[in-house]
């Protein structure tokens, strides 16, 4: 702010309207390189009506992703480097519940949670067992990154396993993620590099 006001008014609005005129550039490079991925995949079919799982706190994923356009990754941060894609920190939360809808009470039930530098007992939902070998960082470098496919819309490949997060009000379970399912997509996108040694899948 201080430093804007040093510009002359006239300057000002010259500068703003080239911002307008590059951003408008930038809309119309971007759509048509957004659409266009490297490679297709192939979408795993098979469904799954998962229980409910009972959280210390509902969390709605549709509120925070749909209204309020929340990346999956901000929050799921190991996605993209490690076996596991990790459930945040109640700081993270924080970051934005210190201000934001303070007075609800599953907010105020967060809050004692950080208070007490716990974190809510968040519940699996999706478990594969011990003796299947599966990691989040492979999948998405080769369903995402190496495919080019926009990562603001990384929600998209996320649904290839978890479904339609974006809508939930409560995390479900909505895939099999059994054996067959995975070998299936692992058939179906064989070019890819999917492995289908029994190995691979157990060590
Ligand atoms: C980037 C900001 C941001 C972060 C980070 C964030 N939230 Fe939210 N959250 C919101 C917004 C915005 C709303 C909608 C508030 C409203 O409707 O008034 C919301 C709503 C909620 C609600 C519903 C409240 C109600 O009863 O209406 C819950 C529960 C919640 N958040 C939990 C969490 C938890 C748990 C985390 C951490 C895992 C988290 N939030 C992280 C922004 C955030
Ligand atoms: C504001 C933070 C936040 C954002 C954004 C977010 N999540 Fe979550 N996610 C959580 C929290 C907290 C949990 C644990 C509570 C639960 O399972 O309901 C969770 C749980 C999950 C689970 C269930 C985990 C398990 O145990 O199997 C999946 C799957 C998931 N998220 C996928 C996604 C996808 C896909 C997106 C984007 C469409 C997304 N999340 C966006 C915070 C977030
Ligand atoms: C190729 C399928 C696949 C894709 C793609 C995928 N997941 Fe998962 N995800 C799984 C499986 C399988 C598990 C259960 C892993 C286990 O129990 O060992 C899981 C577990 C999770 C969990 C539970 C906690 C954890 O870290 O294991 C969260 C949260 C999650 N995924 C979020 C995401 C998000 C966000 C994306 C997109 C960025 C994503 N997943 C993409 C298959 C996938
Ligand atoms: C969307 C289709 C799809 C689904 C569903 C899927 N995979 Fe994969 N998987 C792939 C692709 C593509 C690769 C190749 C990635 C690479 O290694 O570059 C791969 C690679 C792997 C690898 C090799 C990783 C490495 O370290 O080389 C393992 C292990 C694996 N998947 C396990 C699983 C398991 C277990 C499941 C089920 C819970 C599963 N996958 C579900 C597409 C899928
Ligand atoms: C793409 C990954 C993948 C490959 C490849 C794979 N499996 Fe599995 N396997 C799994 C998963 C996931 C489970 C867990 C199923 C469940 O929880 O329902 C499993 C479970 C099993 C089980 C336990 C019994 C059961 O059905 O639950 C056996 C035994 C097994 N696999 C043997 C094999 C053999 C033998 C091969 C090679 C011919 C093989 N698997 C290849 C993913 C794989």
């Amino acid at each position: 702010m201080a430093v804007n006001k040093r510009i002359p008014a006239r300057n000002r609005r010259r500068r703003v309207g080239l911002a307008w005129v590059l951003g408008l550039v930038a809309c119309l490079l971007a759509a048509p390189m957004a659409m266009a991925a490297k490679y297709d995949v192939v979408a795993p079919g098979g469904s799954h009506d998962g229980d409910d799982v009972e959280q210390p706190i509902e969390f709605p994923h549709n509120v925070h992703v749909k209204d309020n356009d929340i990346n999956c990754m901000y929050c799921h941060t190991y996605a993209r480097r490690s076996t596991v894609a990790g459930i945040p920190p109640t700081s993270k939360c924080m970051g934005c519940h210190k201000m934001v809808a303070t007075d609800k009470p599953r907010i105020k039930a967060l809050t004692e949670y950080w208070e007490k530098k716990e974190s809510p007992p968040w519940k699996k939902v999706s478990d594969l067992p011990d003796f299947v070998h599966f990691t989040h960082e492979k999948h998405l470098k080769t369903l995402l990154f190496d495919r080019e496919f926009p990562v603001e819309d990384v929600k998209e490949v996320c649904a290839l396993c978890h479904g339609d997060v974006e809508n939930m009000t409560v995390a479900k379970k909505v895939k099999p993620l059994n054996m067959g399912w995975c070998v299936n997509c692992h058939i179906e996108n064989k070019e890819l590099g999917a492995p289908g040694d029994c190995w691979k899948c157990h060590k």
